[in-house]
């Protein structure tokens, strides 16, 4: 494998003028992605497409995502999906001006099966490839919402593996604020949900056990509240609801472990909400983005939307079945960075993979 060249040149002129189509494909974890996006110029990008698979049942049993499994997974899952994309959006594979695919960060294997496909797709078409940064596709994701935001604007990336706040003047113009210096929220949340006796992924299943729950009833720390900086830590917060959780014993009652919940995810959620609002305040944005798995959590929703209209700050989101992985995000970060020249698509089909990846390296 090679590292990336500037190849060829882009597209030919009359694809740039009448839109850019854009197959992508996700594959950097447990979620195979495809997806097919259309730009046009001076319009708003469209979704044409797009179909997933998860992996959740087949990593369930382990507790989590085993890679070689991922891996395997990804291979059987990609063309499949990519049929079922361009059958749903009623176009031919020969309509595709690029292929772009998750270059990192990630599980090195499961990347190396998107990589291929889109540089064997690539090559039997004829189109240019994109390698594209996982956290651009996630920190750009709002762009196909019904509300895109405009820049510039403040983004709260928060995945299974990443905690940031960026500070984000364009596409490919990012500056890193602050980030975890331990666990991501998300690790948070599944490593809490494990404690609790919950299945993988724990975010969404911690979420549900919380609802009704009460979310004082356990004093837990809120570490790096009052910092003065907007880097974030949980391992500390884990090994809280571990304590908690051995004080309860073999059997605690249910209304205890709804409460446990509820107080862990108001914990994180408190920080994340603390140090967004820090980084508006020294950046002095009135925009707010919040992108990533737990995007998706309500109360992190609920809370950052009240606190936001108190200072004028608007907040966008992801729709929300595009928070989580998925190919969407990648055909678009794609097909931004192709429109605003930050992009030279390749043509030599030469691909790596890069699984551990700095955003703010873009
Ligand atoms: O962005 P993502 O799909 O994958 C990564 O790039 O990591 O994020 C997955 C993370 C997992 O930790 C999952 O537990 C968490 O997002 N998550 C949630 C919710 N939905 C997903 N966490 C809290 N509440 C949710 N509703
Ligand atoms: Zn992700």
């Amino acid at each position: 494998m090679n590292a990336p060249t500037a190849g060829a040149p882009a597209l030919p002129a009359s694809a740039q003028s009448a839109g850019i189509r854009i197959l992508g494909i996700e594959s950097s974890c447990d979620e195979t992605g495809v997806a097919l996006v259309e730009t046009r110029p001076g319009a708003v990008p469209a979704l044409l497409a797009h179909a997933l698979h998860s992996q959740i049942d087949m990593h369930q049993a382990y507790g989590g995502v085993v890679p070689e499994l991922a891996s395997r997974d990804h291979i059987r899952r990609v063309v499949p999906l990519a049929r079922q994309v361009l059958a749903e959006a009623g176009a031919q594979l020969s309509s595709v001006d690029a292929i772009a695919y998750t270059r990192g960060p990630g599980l090195a294997g499961a990347l190396l099966v998107g990589a291929g496909v889109a540089a064997a797709l690539g090559l039997a078409l004829g189109k240019p490839i994109i390698g594209i940064h996982h956290l651009e596709g996630h920190l750009l994701s709002p762009f196909l919402s019904a509300d895109p935001p405009e820049f510039p604007f403040i983004a709260l990336l928060v995945s299974g593996g990443h905690t940031q706040l960026m500070r984000v003047d364009g596409v490919g113009r990012y500056e890193l604020l602050g980030e975890t210096v331990d666990d991501a929220a998300g690790e948070a949340f599944d490593k809490s949900a494990k404690l609790l006796g919950l299945g993988y992924p724990g975010g969404p299943a911690l979420a549900r056990l919380a609802e009704t729950g009460d979310p004082r009833a356990f004093d837990l720390p809120r570490p790096l509240l009052h910092s003065g900086n907007l880097d974030f830590s949980f391992a500390g917060l884990k090994t809280a609801v571990r304590t908690q959780v051995s004080k309860l014993g073999q059997s605690p009652c249910e209304q205890q472990r709804i409460d446990l919940a509820a107080s862990t995810q108001a914990a994180i959620v408190d920080v994340l909400v603390a140090k967004s609002l820090a980084a508006l305040k020294q950046t002095g944005l009135k925009r707010l983005v919040v992108a990533g798995g737990v995007g998706a959590n309500r109360r992190l929703r609920e809370q950052l939307s009240t606190q936001c209209s108190r200072r004028g700050v608007r907040v966008h989101y992801p729709e929300l079945a595009l928070c989580t992985d998925n190919g969407a995000m990648i055909a678009l970060a794609a097909a931004l960075r192709l429109q605003t020249g930050r992009e030279q698509p390749r043509r030599d089909y030469a691909f790596d993979v890069v699984p551990r990846w700095d955003l703010a390296s873009l």
